[in-house]
């Protein structure tokens, strides 16, 4: 029988126990038992891992960029030499597919490494003193980038290794020491991406993990004054909270969405419907960037739902160890709430397509049509594998109800009338719309980023290195 895990955090380059001498268990959400145990640290160990990491960073940042660079191309090179290991990771602790997890981890691999050329490319600016009134030829300003000095790195259970690489490269690039989080369910995926971080030899301090109790260390973390920044990534309610706890340092929210499907009518209905599948499904939609309601123009409304049901039919439903596209949700309360909103839209008259079968947190992908502004499925995002089409009749009121979302994440435009998706474009607010293709974050070099409570802020690596530094003018003075 196999021993389970008890993981230690990473103190200051250091894997110990907590001084707590409590730990979490961590439970597979489709083998359904402990798989191991992450260490619930105490205040007081924030305390220490953030004096550390203030007490280094000065020499990491005076380290060479390149040299920076080197370090985490170390890291970048240990992860892909761990790829199966990691991805295996990412199946057993957020049930993700094997082809998926391994994706996510190489896909690292390529953002840390762009992370690192990037970094070496970026350049400061100057500015000339006599380009305004009264100004002077013999003032010239020079602008560099400095780092803020420890980052506050949260990451979600959904991309446990991506999403946390992604907070991480940036902020060691810029400069900064890194205080890393990670969801309590993705703990082990860190703990192992951490693990080949201390392999490509780091100095000690320059990162931390801490794991732990949210209700101990969550709002400790937020209104510790040696954090001068957080990058987090999770739910709009948890970066509301960090919003409100956290004073004067920057913030970046990567929230939730609810990211329309506009169909109109002269779209591409087999290519739509496979971007649309593909978009509301994978991962069971637990995606911020899931498509999350298709608006279709009622001319097409059947043809399409037509051309979406045995798709959806198609889907491979059951165990990501078997390639499923449609896999068990996190836990039992995320499986209750996603079919809380279909029994909510069942009601209150919408269609069932397919789909609202259940076993425990495994959901059939479900498909509702007729689904009106009155039912929760309309509004609310579920993360999970069901997909409300609300008709409409114009693309005016697909644009409306779209924007009557309390989010702003993407939005997808299904047309073949270039003009027809620029106009509509323009009226959608969302971080990003998407024309003839479903959400998506990537390519990681293009910007990311969310409008109302869809977030705060902007990543992408350009941006996170932006984000995660700041300008600093010198003026010389020649006379
Ligand atoms: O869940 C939020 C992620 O940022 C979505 O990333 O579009 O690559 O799936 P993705």
């Amino acid at each position: 029988m196999d021993v389970l895990t008890s993981y230690q955090a990473y103190f200051a380059g250091q894997w110990q126990e907590s001084e707590s001498q409590e730990t979490i268990e961590i439970r597979s959400p489709w083998r359904h038992e402990v798989i191991g145990s992450v260490q619930s640290v105490t205040q007081n160990e924030v305390d220490q891992a953030i004096a550390a990491a203030h007490r280094v960073q000065g020499s990491w940042a005076n380290l060479s960029m390149n040299e920076r660079g080197q370090y985490l191309d170390r890291w970048a090179d240990e992860i892909e030499a761990d790829v199966n290991a990691l991805a295996m990771a990412v199946m057993d602790e957020v049930g993700k597919n094997f082809e998926d997890a391994k994706k996510e981890v190489l896909r690292t691999v390529d953002l840390i490494h762009y992370t690192v050329q990037e970094a070496l490319h970026m350049h400061g600016q100057s500015v000339r003193g006599d380009g305004f009134p009264g100004g002077s030829k013999d003032k010239l300003g020079i602008i560099t980038r400095v780092p803020l000095g420890t980052v506050l790195a949260i990451s979600p259970f959904n991309y446990p290794i991506n999403l946390s690489a992604a907070k991480i490269a940036p902020a060691l690039m810029a400069g900064n020491t890194v205080i890393f989080k990670p969801a309590t369910q993705g703990s082990i995926c860190g703990i192992k991406m951490i693990q080949a971080f201390d392999r490509a030899g780091f100095p000690a301090g320059v990162l931390s993990l801490l794991t732990g109790h949210g209700a101990i260390i969550g709002d400790y973390l937020t209104e510790h004054p040696g954090i001068n920044m957080i990058s987090f990534t999770g739910s709009t309610q948890t970066g509301k909270h960090l919003s409100q706890k956290s004073i004067m340092i920057p913030l970046v929210l990567e929230l939730g969405g609810k990211d329309p499907a506009i169909v109109c009518q002269n779209a591409d209905l087999d290519r739509t419907a496979k971007n649309i599948i593909g978009g509301a499904f994978a991962y069971s939609g637990q995606r911020c960037t899931a498509v999350k309601r298709v608006l279709v123009n009622e001319a097409v409304a059947d043809e399409l739902v037509a051309k979406l049901k045995p798709a959806v039919e198609a889907l491979k439903v059951g165990s990501p160890a078997e390639g499923s596209d449609v896999v068990p949700l996190i836990d039992d309360k995320a499986a209750d709430f996603v079919q809380g909103l279909i029994d909510d839209a069942l009601a209150k008259g919408a269609t069932l397509v397919t789909g609202n079968q259940r076993d425990g947190n495994l959901l059939a992908p479900t498909l509702l049509d007729n689904v009106t502004p009155e039912m929760d499925i309309a509004w609310v995002e579920p993360f999970g594998p069901v997909l409300p089409i609300i008709r409409v009749t114009s693309n005016a009121q697909a644009i409306d109800l779209a924007n009557r979302s309390d989010f702003g994440l993407q939005a997808s435009v299904f047309t073949q009338d270039i003009d027809e998706a620029l106009e509509i474009s323009r009226g959608v607010e969302a971080g990003t719309v998407q024309v003839n293709g479903r959400p998506s974050r990537g390519p990681d070099n293009f910007p990311f980023l969310g409008v109302k409570a869809s977030g705060m802020g902007t990543q992408g690596v350009h941006n996170s290195i932006l984000s995660m530094s700041r300008e600093k003018l010198t003026v010389l003075n020649l006379k």
